[in-house]
C-alpha cells in the first residue's frame, strides 16, 4: 500500500475510535467535527522527526526519524497519544541528544476533539488560537470557519515556520500564523468570538479578556503543579471573564509559566534513608485518584507534583511520590496490598516542606467541604486579579 492509502486507513480508524468514545461526555458536540477529522491529513502536520519515550532512561525522549521507521512514524501520527514534535525548545541537551522537556506537540486526537467541541464555534466566528504547534488544530478550525477567520500565535519561530509550511501544503496557507508571545493575544485581529489556548496556564493572561467580544468564550487548559482542568470563560461587557471547569486536561505550559519537571531521582538523593518516617491512615490513592480531590489539593498545595505507581504484584507494593523541585522536598508513601485493606501506610518525608502533611490537610479540607467536584469551582478574571472559589453547593 502507498503511504497515502495507509494514512487514509489509519485516519479512518482514528475517527472510528473517536466516534466510539464517550469523550468525557462531549461525544454529541464532537459529532459535527468528525467529517473534518476524517479528511484532515494529520500526518501532513507531523514533522519528519518526532520524539518517543526512551525505554532505558525515563523520562527522557529519543528522536524517531520518519525514514528510519516510516510505519511507526505514521502509526504515531494517527495514534491515541500526543505526538511530541519538539524537545528542549529545539535544542536537545541530554546525553546523546536525548530530550528532557517536551516543548511542542500535536495534541492527542481525543483532546483535540474535545477542545474543538468545547469551543462551541459557529459559522462566521473569528478565532484566535494560542500555541500553533503543528498547525493541525488551526487547520481543523479553518475547515469549518474559513482560513480568514483563524489567527494562530506560536512563540517558537522554528515551530511557527514548520506550521506555516504544513498549512500551505494542505491548502490552509491563508491562516495567519504569528510568531510571538500568545499571552499578549493579537490585538490587530481583535475582537475575537473565541480564544483558545493549547498551552496550559496557571495565571490567565488578562489581554485575552478585552480581545474577546462580550459574550465570547475563552477556552484554556488551566493547571497547577498537581493537576489540570479545561476551563471555559465567558467575557462580559465590563471586561471581566467568568466561568468554570468543563473537563480535564493535561497540556504543556505556556512558555513563561513553565515549571520544572523531572525524575524522582532529581529530588530524592542520598537522604532517602534518613527521611522522617511516620504512618498515615489515608490511602495514597485517595489523594490522586479523584479529580475533585486532585483539583482541591492542587489549589491549596503549591508547587507539588506527584508520580504514582499503582500496586504491582511483582514488586508487592504501590508507591506515591510527592515532589517539590524548587525546595527539594519530597514525600514517599507505599501500600502493600492492591486494595484499601491496609490500615496504615508508611510515609517518608524530607526537605524544608512536609509535603504529605500539606496534601493530607488539603484532602481533609476537601472532605470537610463536601467533596466538591471540579465543576463547583468558579473562575473570575479581572484586569487586576484572578479569583478561583467554590460555588455554593445547590444540591442540598
Ligand atoms: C500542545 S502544543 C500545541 C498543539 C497545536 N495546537 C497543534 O494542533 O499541534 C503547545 C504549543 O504552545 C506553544 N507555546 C508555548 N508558549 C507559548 C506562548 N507564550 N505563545 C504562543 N505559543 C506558545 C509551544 O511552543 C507549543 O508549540
Amino acid at each position: 500500500m502507498t503511504e497515502h492509502a495507509d494514512a487514509a486507513e489509519l485516519r479512518a480508524r482514528m475517527v472510528d475510535r473517536l466516534s466510539a468514545d464517550d469523550l468525557a461526555g462531549w461525544a454529541a458536540q464532537v459529532a459535527p467535527w468528525l467529517p473534518a477529522l476524517a479528511t484532515m491529513p494529520r500526518h501532513a502536520f507531523i514533522p519528519d522527526t518526532v520524539w518517543v519515550k526512551n525505554p532505558r532512561h525515563w523520562p527522557t525522549l529519543l528522536p524517531l526519524h520518519r525514514d528510519d521507521d516510516p510505519a511507526r512514524w505514521l502509526a504515531l501520527a494517527y495514534g491515541d497519544d500526543a505526538v511530541i514534535t519538539q524537545v528542549d525548545d529545539g535544542h536537545p541537551e541530554g546525553p546523546g541528544l536525548a530530550g528532557a522537556m517536551q516543548t511542542s506537540s500535536a495534541s492527542a486526537p481525543d483532546i483535540v476533539a474535545v477542545m474543538l467541541a468545547a469551543l462551541d464555534v459557529h459559522p462566521g466566528h473569528r478565532v484566535l488560537e494560542i500555541g500553533t504547534g503543528t498547525g493541525y488544530h488551526a487547520a481543523l478550525l479553518a475547515q469549518r470557519l474559513g482560513t480568514e477567520h483563524v489567527t494562530s500565535i506560536e512563540v517558537d519561530p522554528d515551530v511557527a515556520v514548520q506550521a506555516r509550511t504544513a498549512l500551505s501544503k494542505t491548502g490552509y496557507g491563508a491562516i495567519c500564523v504569528i510568531t510571538g508571545d500568545g499571552a499578549l493575544g493579537y490585538p490587530p485581529h481583535a475582537p475575537y468570538d473565541r480564544i483558545v489556548s493549547t498551552a496550559a496556564v496557571h495565571r490567565i493572561p488578562y489581554p485575552w479578556v478585552p480581545q474577546t467580544r462580550p459574550g465570547g468564550r475563552i477556552l484554556l487548559p488551566w493547571a497547577t503543579s498537581y493537576t489540570g482542568a479545561l476551563v471555559a470563560l465567558t467575557v462580559d461587557e465590563q471586561g471581566t471573564a467568568h466561568g468554570g471547569i468543563v473537563g480535564e486536561s493535561s497540556f504543556m505550559w505556556l512558555r513563561a509559566q513553565r515549571e520544572r519537571r523531572g525524575a524522582v531521582g532529581d529530588v530524592v538523593g542520598e537522604d532517602e534513608d534518613r527521611a522522617e518516617l511516620h504512618l498515615t491512615q489515608l490511602h495514597p490513592h485517595s489523594v490522586v485518584g479523584d479529580p475533585g480531590a486532585r483539583f482541591a489539593i492542587g489549589q491549596r498545595v503549591p508547587r507539588c507534583q506527584w508520580r504514582y505507581w499503582p500496586y504491582d504484584q511483582q514488586i508487592g507494593a504501590g508507591v506515591l511520590w510527592l515532589l517539590d523541585f524548587q525546595s527539594r522536598s519530597w514525600a514517599k508513601l507505599t501500600h502493600a496490598t492492591p486494595d484499601a485493606s491496609d490500615e496504615e501506610f508508611p510515609v517518608h518525608q524530607s526537605g524544608p516542606r512536609r509535603l504529605w502533611d500539606e496534601v493530607h490537610a488539603a484532602h481533609r479540607w476537601w472532605i470537610e467541604h463536601g467533596k466538591p467536584d471540579p465543576a463547583r469551582w468558579r473562575f473570575t478574571v479581572t484586569p487586576r486579579t484572578q479569583h478561583i472559589a467554590l460555588a455554593p453547593n445547590t444540591q442540598g
